[in-house]
Order: C-alpha cells, then sequence, then structure tokens
C-alpha cells in the first residue's frame, strides 16, 4: 500500500524545528510523492473537533526558519479520558471520535509530531487500525528509541547563552546563581547546557542530590579564590531523601519549604548551609521560543523527509530516529510508554566531572 492522502498533527509542548519539520514532510511529501496533505489544529483535539483543512504548497514553504507551529498544538491525551474518582470513560469516547474522523477525512496515514505522551497516543491509534508515523518532538530529548529530538539543540543554544549572561552578574556580585530549566523528568537540556555553560554544579533527577555535597564544593570553590558559582538545576531534580519518598509523601514534604519551584528549594538550602548570598532565575519558556538553531533546522527537515519517504513505501507503525549520524526508524510499540532518562554512567556525566563539575552526589 502507498500513502495518497495523509492528516499531519503537532501535540504536546511546542519547540523550535516543528515548522521546520511539518515542511520537510509535506514538501517531499507532495512534490517527490505527489501526496494530498491535512493539517489537523491543534494536536489529537482537532481530530476530535473535525478541525482540519487541506494544506496547499504555499502553506508549507517559508516556514523553515519559524518558532512555533503552524498547525497550533494541545496536551489532548484521547486514551486518558478517564474520570479519576470512578476510572470510569467520561464523555464521548473520544478514540472513537478521532478514528471516525479519520475515515471522514478519507486519510491513508496520520503524521504525529510530538513528544513521549504524542508517539504513544499513535501507536495507541495504529493498534485501533489507523496507520501512524510519529516524529520525535520535544526540548527534553527524553524519547525512547532516537539519539536526540528536534528541539532539543535549540534549547541548549538558549539555556546556555542564559548561563554564559549570569556568569558575568554572578563574578560582579560574589553570588551564587541558580538557573533552574526544563526536561520534564529527565536531565539531559541540564546536563547538555550546564556543560556548555561551565555550570560548577549540575543537578539531575537522574542524581539525586545531597546539600552538604553543594555546600561543600561550594566552600571549596571559596577557599580557592572563586567568589562565585553557577548551579543548574534541572526542573525535575530531586533531594536524595526526596528520592526515597513516593509522589504523595513528597508533595507533602514539599509544602513545608514555601518555595515555587526547585531552584528556589535548592537556593534556600544553599543561603542556609553556606552564608552565601545567591539569587535563582528560572527560564522557563523562553527554551521552547524563537527560532531552530541551524542543527535543529536540519534534523527537524531529515526527519520530516524520512517520514515522507515511510509514508511512500507503506511503513506505518514506525517513529523515525536519529541513530548516531544515521537517520532510521523504529516500531512505535518500542518507543510507546518509555521515557529516556540520563543514565547515571553516561559519558557526558563523567565529561563534566573529569571538568571539576559537582552533581551534588559525592
Ligand atoms: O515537554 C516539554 C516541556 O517544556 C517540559 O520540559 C516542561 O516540563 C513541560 O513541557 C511544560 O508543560 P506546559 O507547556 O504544559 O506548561
Amino acid at each position: 500500500m502507498t500513502t495518497k492522502t495523509f492528516g499531519i498533527l503537532t501535540s504536546g509542548g511546542d519547540c523550535p524545528g516543528l515548522n521546520a519539520a511539518i515542511r520537510g514532510v509535506c514538501r517531499a511529501a507532495h512534490d517527490r510523492y505527489n501526496m494530498t496533505v491535512i493539517g489537523i489544529a491543534n494536536g489529537y483535539r482537532g481530530l476530535i473537533d473535525g478541525d482540519a483543512r487541506l494544506l496547499k504548497p504555499s502553506d508549507f514553504s517559508g516556514i523553515l526558519t519559524r518558532g512555533g507551529t503552524i498547525l497550533g498544538t494541545s496536551r489532548e491525551k484521547p486514551f486518558k479520558e478517564r474520570d479519576k474518582a470512578t476510572d470510569a470513560e467520561i464523555g464521548e469516547d473520544k478514540v472513537e471520535v478521532i478514528k471516525d474522523t479519520y475515515r471522514k477525512l478519507n486519510l491513508d496515514c496520520l503524521v504525529v509530531l510530538g513528544g513521549n505522551g504524542t508517539n504513544t497516543t499513535g501507536h495507541l491509534l495504529s493498534e485501533e487500525g489507523l496507520n501512524v508515523v510519529g516524529l520525535p518532538k520535544t526540548i527534553d530529548n527524553d524519547i525512547y528509541g532516537t539519539d536526540m529530538t528536534f528541539g532539543f539543540h535549540s534549547a541548549v543554544t538558549i539555556a546556555t547563552e542564559a548561563i554564559d549572561r549570569l556568569h558575568s552578574t554572578a563574578h560582579s556580585h560574589n553570588r551564587v546563581m541558580i538557573i533552574e530549566l526544563m526536561g520534564h523528568k529527565a536531565g539531559w537540556l541540564s546536563l547538555y547546557a550546564g556543560v556548555a555553560g561551565g555550570g560548577d554544579i549540575i543537578l539531575l533527577p537522574e542524581i539525586p542530590y545531597e546539600i552538604s555535597s553543594i555546600s561543600r564544593h561550594l566552600l571549596e570553590r571559596a577557599r580557592d579564590g572563586k567568589s562565585f558559582s553557577i548551579v543548574v538545576v534541572a526542573e525535575g531534580a530531586v533531594s536524595r531523601s526526596e528520592a526515597e519518598m513516593d509522589k504523595k509523601a513528597r508533595r507533602k514534604h514539599r509544602t513545608k519549604t514555601a518555595a515555587p519551584s526547585i531552584g528556589y528549594r535548592v537556593a534556600k538550602e544553599i543561603e542556609e548551609a553556606t552564608g552565601m548570598e545567591t539569587r535563582v532565575t528560572v527560564l522557563g519558556y523562553l527554551q521552547r521560543g524563537g527560532i531552530p538553531s541551524p542543527w535543529d533546522r536540519v534534523l527537524a527537515t531529515g526527519f520530516g523527509t524520512a517520514a515522507a519517504a515511510l509514508l511512500a513505501a507503506g511503513d506505518y507503525g514506525k517513529m523515525v530516529a536519529l541513530k548516531g549520524t544515521e537517520i532510521g526508524a523504529v516500531e512505535l510499540s518500542e518507543v510507546a510508554g518509555r521515557t529516556k532518562t540520563v543514565p547515571a554512567d553516561h559519558y557526558m556525566v563523567d565529561t563534566a566531572r573529569s571538568v571539576g563539575t559537582c552533581f551534588g552526589d559525592s
């Protein structure tokens, strides 16, 4: 079977590179394989609302460097709509509505650009009989089965520029500057931006920290005449004691310390333990904004054209993936329900330790 008409949607957190990927899929599919492209608005929500339109070449031309997504996105999880109290299906069965829209639009395939949740939903829909091809998108780089996701490199670039700027103000004020980065439950973004920005301390979800280790490192730096330090904290980082708690206990524990997020909690602990003046920057959504880096433009375009080739071959149920320097594909069933976190013995962790970076664990 080959693909004559396909739908394309972007789902989950936006990131630079989404439009480059849309352009890659659509231009290759239309120009090389003569396919018809249906744009679906706002992720899976658009399939539920029937919010779809024919995309013309002018729609996917000139968008390589545009941030965000021309299609819009949402965090709609159609398989997750269950009533928490009774665990019963609520509202109309969204999955049946999606399948009905897929048929009404006369789609041969659905191309989904997204993170873990999006590709997991794509896999579940393929189990419901839809043809699905996925592309790995997220600034978190936490999708199993691919060495890198598009969006990650742009976020590392943005975060590194921010860390560079913090060095000058930290030095001027002899302060400890904390920068809290995104990454959800994985530490890839903080690890790579921390190394790129020369972070003195990097705290990752995968390596629970002890405040005693952090303060010892800061005091040693002060004794060596380094009057300032940069601490890169992943939003999912946890202390050793918190790592041993379940979700409920951790939430209860955190209500005791009135801090809006992990960066502020760590700052309070550092000031209490060392007396050093500490300030916090939460970089937030800036990591998801603006234009894609050149590498992300290349990666997203490569993923897009590889997805178009899967469509032409009728090779469904797969997610395109980067393996080393090659773009291939993995089964969506392999990706679904999994997250790629930083192994504590990852070479980049060892690289950072080799240049004196502290992970709060020694
Ligand atoms: O998955 C990308 C991401 O930016 C995470 O790093 C972050 O934790 C989350 O999305 C924020 O979600 P939202 O955009 O719904 O606030």
